[in-house]
Formats: structure tokens, C-alpha cells, sequence
């Protein structure tokens, strides 16, 4: 019999609810601690001889013992059963849901209208398809881009990832996302982050569901420094939500599929490995609302580049660029006197990988356009025409979301996405072909 223990609000500092009700911590980047028992979390130690309740002490590293405490991600967790109890894994077959290498990168423009399901029936592992990646798991590098949809919601059994932390997104319909650490459950503008080697099961709050998810295989997200913005704006710590431990005690047979090393594996546990009644540290799951965004731009004239606009980042090199950096461009004022309004002509170190949530350059929601390193880029033939003779006036972007996720190292698109029928071919490439130089000399 399942047993899920919800809102145990009196049992952690500074809990918030959401929407749902289902409480929530507050604070990334912040040591905290919850129980689901009243009386579970051991005190002055992490493993007692006995644990309260009869529950088994483990610990959970995300980076190596030693990182300096700002970066140390690890938490213990207090739970039914330990982890070693995985079963014996064998392949699992979801050839849709890929790991690089994907081939040679090229430098031509990619868009793609929203990914329709790709299977009639299929829960969120099975709905998982591979659109971009580069780097390795293997080597701790790069990133991978996917779509999800999913019909219905994993039954008796959870994923898991050892190659990289997983940015979730979903755009259509809402998600109750089962952890080991709590329950986290989404509304349209949320994404969620689940830990390296977190088991998590995907429900539907909707008749189905869809979105997309970075992968992340490099140094864990965190929050960018703000340099000299100060101490506040874009992405506050505090409005990072963290779960409060749920557990369920379910002896239902539960099937584990777990990513490792560029491959899916499969393995029956006897038991629900969502069994964690307690846990304190500084690895765990969280959700942010893309329109907590805090966003910062020129109050005079031109614009800041898209860096203004990060909310997380996976750091590789300062110089020339990160492992992924995920943008949130939110409902916002655009002013500027005298200067050109849109996002103007321009092409970058960095590839761009962008997920138009709504409203975005004239796509449809949910596409995707993707451009690699100094692949040249900007406003269409016409946004330029309009753009050169606009009042001056203050612009309402009401309705513009979408995510720019950024990486220096050159992406490579999947078989599945390089022949989807959703790839627009020249009816993108081709909205630069009329261009007529306004030079008058
Ligand atoms: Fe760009």
C-alpha cells in the first residue's frame, strides 16, 4: 500500500507552498534539511549507530568529497532500504533517447515546428527523443538537447541519469514529478532539475504532456555570478524551490531505468526506491518559475548580451565560453532611444539553442531553431524593415517566453531530428533571400 507522506510542512525551516498546495523550501545553493517523520533526522551526526525509525543512513555525492564548500553538492539521505539494492541491469532499449557523438556538425541554420508525440502511447522515458548533443558523458563534457511528450504517466517504475542532471521544461499540460527527495509538481513556466543519479518518477496532471530537456553532463548548474549587477535581480536564490521529503513504503515490484554511460539500462528492484522519509544536505531537485525572472536591460540605448539574461549555468571555460548556459527571456519592456529594437544581426563564439515557449519570432510555440558557433543569425527581412521606421516608445513584450541555452562546444543534430518532418528546410533559411541593402552610397 502506498503511503506518501505530503506537506509534513511543520518539519522544515522556511517552507513555502505552491500552487498545488505541496510545500516547498526555498533558497539554491542553501544547506536544508526535512523530514517526513517527525523525530527522523539524526542530531550532532549523519550516521548513527541506529537510525530513527529503523530507516538505513545513506550519503549522496554530486561532486568530489573535496569541492570547496561553495561548490560541494552532497546530501544524506535517511530511507527504507539502501540503494545497493539495485537488481541486475541489461540493456533497454529506447534508441530515440540518445547520448553523443551524432557526427559531423555543420554550420547551416536548424528549425524545427513543435515535435508532435512520436509514439501514440508512451510515458515520459519512452517519449524522450534526442535532438542535439556534444561532448561525453565519458569525458564530463557537453550537453545533449531532447524533446519529451508523453500520454500517460510511469506506472511501478522511475528513471534515473549517472551521465548528466536533467533540465526539465515541459510546455504543454503539467507534471508531478516524484523524487527521492519530494514531490515537485509544475505549472506552465516552471522548469525542474533533477540531480545526477536521482530515481524520479514523471506523472501526468494532464491528459499528456510535452517539453524539453537539457542534459547536462558537464559541472553542475548553479546560479551566475552577478558581478556588477550587485546582490539582487535575475535569478533570486530565494525563489528556488526545493521539496520536502515524501516517502512512499511500497512493495510493489518497480522497474529502475537508469542512463550510464551513454546508454539506458534496465533493472527490477522488489520495492519503490522513492523511500527517502528524511534528508538534509546540498544536493537535491528544485524548480524555478521562468516569470520570477528578474529581468535587466539598457535603460538608455542598444542592448546588453544575452548573458543578461542567464538564470543557470555550467561553467567551462571564462574565456571562451560555458558548458551550457540556460537563458530565460521572460515578458519584459524593450526600450532604447534612437536604436534598433530587436535582437540585431550577429554571430557568436557560442552555439544557440533556443526553445520558443510562446511568442517568439513569429514560430510557432514550441519550436526549436538551433545555430552553431559563428553561424550568422538575426531579425528577418522584414522585422528589419519595420524595426528601421519605429516610434521610439517604450514596447510591452507581453507574451515573448523562451529559453536560449548556450554552449561553446559545436552541437550535433540527430539522425531522428535531421530527417523529423517537423524541419522547416528554405522556408527558414530563405526569410533572408529578399534582403535589400538600404546602402545609398
Ligand atoms: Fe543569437
Amino acid at each position: 500500500m502506498a503511503t506518501v507522506a505530503k506537506n509534513p510542512g511543520a518539519e522544515q525551516a522556511g517552507g513555502a507552498s505552491g500552487a498545488s498546495g505541496l510545500q516547498y523550501m526555498t533558497g539554491l545553493g542553501n544547506e536544508h534539511e526535512t523530514q517526513a517523520l517527525p523525530g527522523t533526522l539524526p542530531v550532532g551526526q549523519n550516521s548513527p549507530q541506529k537510525v530513527a525509525h529503523g530507516l538505513v543512513s545513506e550519503l549522496h555525492t554530486g561532486t568530489t568529497f573535496s569541492a570547496p564548500r561553495s561548490f560541494n553538492r552532497r546530501s544524506y539521505v535517511f530511507r527504507i532500504r539502501p540503494s545497493v539494492i539495485t537488481g541486475k541491469f541489461a540493456p533497454y532499449s529506447q534508441p530515440l533517447f540518445a547520448t553523443p557523438d551524432f557526427g559531423q556538425p555543420n554550420p547551416n541554420h536548424y528549425s524545427w515546428r513543435p515535435f508532435a508525440s512520436q509514439k501514440a502511447d508512451c510515458d515520459f522515458v519512452d517519449g524522450i527523443a534526442t535532438i542535439a548533443g556534444t561532448g561525453s558523458p565519458h569525458s564530463q563534457s557537453g550537453m545533449a538537447m531532447h524533446v519529451f511528450s508523453a500520454t500517460r504517466s510511469m506506472k511501478d517504475r522511475v528513471l534515473s541519469n549517472a551521465d548528466g542532471e536533467m533540465l526539465i521544461v515541459p510546455r504543454v499540460g503539467d507534471l508531478r514529478i516524484h523524487t527521492e527527495y519530494g514531490v515537485i509538481e509544475t505549472e506552465f513556466g516552471d522548469v525542474v532539475v533533477i540531480p545526477r543519479g536521482v530515481k524520479f518518477r514523471v506523472e501526468l496532471l494532464s491528459a499528456n504532456a510535452s517539453g524539453l530537456i537539457a542534459e547536462n553532463y558537464g559541472l553542475p548548474l548553479r546560479l551566475p555570478e552577478l558581478g556588477l549587477i550587485g546582490s539582487n535581480g535575475l535569478a533570486n536564490v530565494a525563489d528556488f524551490q526545493i521539496p520536502v521529503a515524501a516517502y512512499e513504503k511500497r512493495e510493489t515490484p518497480t522497474e529502475h531505468v537508469y542512463k550510464f554511460a551513454g546508454k539506458l539500462w534496465t533493472a527490477q528492484l522488489p520495492h519503490s526506491p522513492l523511500d527517502v522519509v528524511a534528508w538534509r544536505g546540498s544536493l537535491y531537485p528544485y524548480k524555478y518559475n521562468l516569470h520570477r525572472f528578474v529581468g535587466m536591460g539598457a535603460v538608455n540605448v542598444d542592448h546588453p548580451d544575452p548573458s543578461i539574461f542567464c538564470f543557470l549555468t555550467s561553467p567551462s571555460d571564462p574565456i571562451i565560453g560555458p558548458n551550457l548556459d540556460v537563458m530565460a527571456i521572460t515578458p519584459r519592456w524593450n526600450i532604447g532611444d534612437h536604436s534598433f529594437r530587436p535582437p540585431g544581426f550577429h554571430l557568436n563564439n557560442v552555439c544557440e539553442f533556443i526553445f520558443a515557449m510562446q511568442g517568439y519570432a513569429g514560430l510557432d510555440d514550441g519550436s526549436i531553431t538551433m545555430t552553431n558557433n559563428f553561424t550568422p543569425h538575426g531579425p528577418e527581412t522584414e522585422t528589419v524593415a519595420v524595426a528601421r521606421e519605429m516610434p521610439d516608445d517604450p514596447m510591452r513584450l507581453d507574451e515573448q517566453l523562451f529559453l536560449l541555452f548556450e554552449t561553446r562546444f559545436p552541437l550535433q543534430v540527430t539522425p531522428f531530428a535531421e530527417n523529423a518532418a517537423e524541419l522547416m528546410g528554405d522556408d527558414y533559411t530563405s526569410r533572408w533571400d529578399d534582403f535589400t541593402p538600404y546602402f545609398d552610397k
